[in-house]
């Protein structure tokens, strides 16, 4: 086996990839990724993985169904070329929100996708804030779990905001808030959300003082923009000052973009889990990199040195 690890990136976000491996010192791993005219996907390593340490670097993200595929097909051709351990590393993954039954007769869909990166032959995966935490125990091969905390705390600590206030937007998100606001020295409030209809987020009600207040909303993801725009709206009428948001996922479906600009918020603040195209970027929008936690993790992986160090920078952890 190599002395340091392989990385190689699918489609999803190639520029996190990249920018992972430089950190790593190491070159992207070659490999042929296509769609044949039928539309069914195909990969092919372009170089020797057999007994490497293979880390195949693929947020789940919009294309979701393109983006999961063309990751099991790329495990698939990693296990049948005999390479030593293959971690698939899904910075977001895709597909978590469906985590439990609500109603009759629905999937779990969480469930469905850790079987599916097991049954195409992944040994262990790597993931970055999961959209709740009963979805570690979905996984049935080694899983690590990383938190993208420490570079947005780190950001939102250098700009030093006064009377900051950490606002969770619905109550399944109070666990980070408040691991947040302990670090930015912060209060906590928590918007009492409920969803109508899915992907239709109404406020019903604000629980702790904002009045006057900087407000700090932060949330797993931002995907139709509903859920964190409402709760800026509802901090705004209830006398709040400066507003920003904050997630680590930029889902950004639909006309999210029209209504985070439209948003009283002064910024908002997310990660490079999922790339932001161009057309869907604005002035306010501030990207911040999760490769640095990314390269570490697989970096004690790689070396099977503990990954405590890291964790304890986690924020999330109890
Ligand atoms: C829900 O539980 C999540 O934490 C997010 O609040 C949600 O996915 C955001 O969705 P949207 O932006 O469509 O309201």
């Amino acid at each position: 086996m190599n002395s340091f690890p392989r990385i190689f990136s699918g489609t999803a976000n190639p520029e996190l990839a990249a920018e992972i491996a430089s950190k790593l010192n190491v070159t992207l791993g070659k490999i042929e990724l296509k769609k044949f005219a039928d539309g069914e996907l195909y990969a092919n390593f372009l170089e020797k993985v057999r007994g490497e340490d293979l880390f195949l670097i693929q947020p789940t993200c919009f294309p979701q169904n393109d983006n999961l595929m063309e990751l099991l097909i790329m495990i698939d051709a990693a296990q049948r070329a005999s390479a030593g351990k293959i971690t698939a590393v899904l910075p977001y993954f895709g597909y978590a929100k469906q985590d439990r039954k609500v109603g009759d007769r629905e999937p779990i869909t969480a469930k469905l996708v850790a079987n599916l990166l097991k049954a195409a032959g992944a040994s262990r995966v790597l993931l970055v804030d999961l959209h709740s935490d009963q979805i570690q125990a979905f996984f049935e091969i080694q899983a690590d779990f990383l938190y993208a905390a420490p570079v947005l705390v780190e950001y939102f600590r250098k700009k030093n905001i006064p009377n900051l206030v950490v606002v969770t937007p619905d109550v399944g998100g109070l666990r980070r808030a408040r691991a947040y606001a302990e670090r930015l020295g912060a209060e906590l409030a928590v918007v009492d959300k409920r969803r109508p209809r899915q992907n239709e987020a109404e406020v019903m009600n604000v629980i702790g003082d904002v009045e006057g207040k900087n407000c700090l909303i932060l949330d797993d993801e931002i995907n139709t923009g509903g859920t964190i725009v409402n709760a800026a709206n509802a901090l705004k009428a209830r006398g709040a000052h400066d507003i920003y948001l904050c997630c680590i996922h930029p889902v950004f479906a639909g006309d999210c973009v029209r209504k985070l600009q439209d948003s009283p918020a002064k910024e908002v603040v997310v990660t490079n889990t999922i790339p932001v195209p161009s057309a869907k970027r604005f002035p306010k929008l501030k990207i911040l990199s999760v490769a640095g936690i990314l390269a570490e993790a697989i970096t004690s992986l790689h070396t099977n040195s503990s990954l405590s160090e890291l964790l304890k920078k986690q924020l999330n952890k109890p």
